[in-house]
């Protein structure tokens, strides 16, 4: 099925804030009397504030009670906003603002081709407001928008529903191995970004969007579904 949607997820697509997550829940962990590994760290990715704290807890091996969680997550998030406020459009990522330019007037034939934003954040809209995007998604999931973090597929669902698509239209641009788990539970096409080493599941895998022309991207997609990807 011809691709129509895409929906992109935000933290480390969209812009790089996949490291301030990661340095805002490392004070937290350094806090706690451990730490915890970049390795560590590629399975938090995509995963809600609180699912988040709790994995991390039980990697340190440290039980808490709910109310100091909630303490918790609440300190990790005056941290990591700390470092989105002094965000600007600069902080976008190498060929983002490009490809919504191309994707802007990339057409199908039978249409433009519509794009949501797919993202767990509670600070999505804070962030696109940072950097100048707000206006740019048709649609935009968040996470307060959901009940479900990545890997279930609500998000991706939500937005293709949102944006008048079948998830077969979509594609989803994805840095996290939860994310890209969701893209396909949803029955998506997942186009990884990173490397192919981390992102297994994902349908095709790209490094990042510099550089990357649309019309190649859709031939890429066009290729691996005529493999059954
Ligand atoms: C995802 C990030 O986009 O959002 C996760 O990949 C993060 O690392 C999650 O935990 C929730 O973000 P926030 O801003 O609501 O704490
Ligand atoms: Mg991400």
């Amino acid at each position: 099925m011809s691709i129509k949607g895409f929906l992109f997820d935000l933290d480390g697509v969209i812009v790089d804030t996949a490291v301030f997550h990661y340095q805002a829940w490392r004070r937290m962990a350094n806090e706690l009397g451990f730490d915890i590994s970049h390795e560590f760290n590629e399975t938090l990715k995509g995963i809600s504030r609180m699912d988040s704290l709790n994995l991390i807890l039980a990697h340190g091996g440290v039980t808490l009670s709910g109310e100091r969680k909630l303490e918790l997550a609440t300190q990790k998030n005056e941290w990591y906003l700390e470092l989105v406020n002094q965000m600007t459009p600069d902080a976008i990522l190498p060929g983002v603002t490009g490809f919504f330019h191309q994707m802007k007037q990339a057409g199908r034939g039978d249409g433009p081709i519509r794009c949501a934003l797919g993202s767990v954040s509670k600070n999505a809209g804070l962030i696109l407001e940072r950097i100048g995007m707000a206006d740019d998604f048709d649609v935009i999931i968040d996470g307060n928008k959901i009940t479900h973090s990545k890997p279930n597929p609500e998000v991706f669902l939500k937005g293709a529903a949102e944006l008048g698509l079948q998830p077969a239209q979509c594609a989803v641009f994805e840095d996290a191995v939860a994310g890209v788990e969701a893209a396909k539970r949803g029955g998506m096409f997942a186009v990884g970004i990173g490397s192919p080493d981390v992102l297994t599941q994902a349908d095709l895998v790209i490094p990042s969007f510099d550089h990357l022309t649309i019309t190649e991207l859709l031939a890429a997609i066009e290729r691996a579904q005529g493999m059954g990807y």
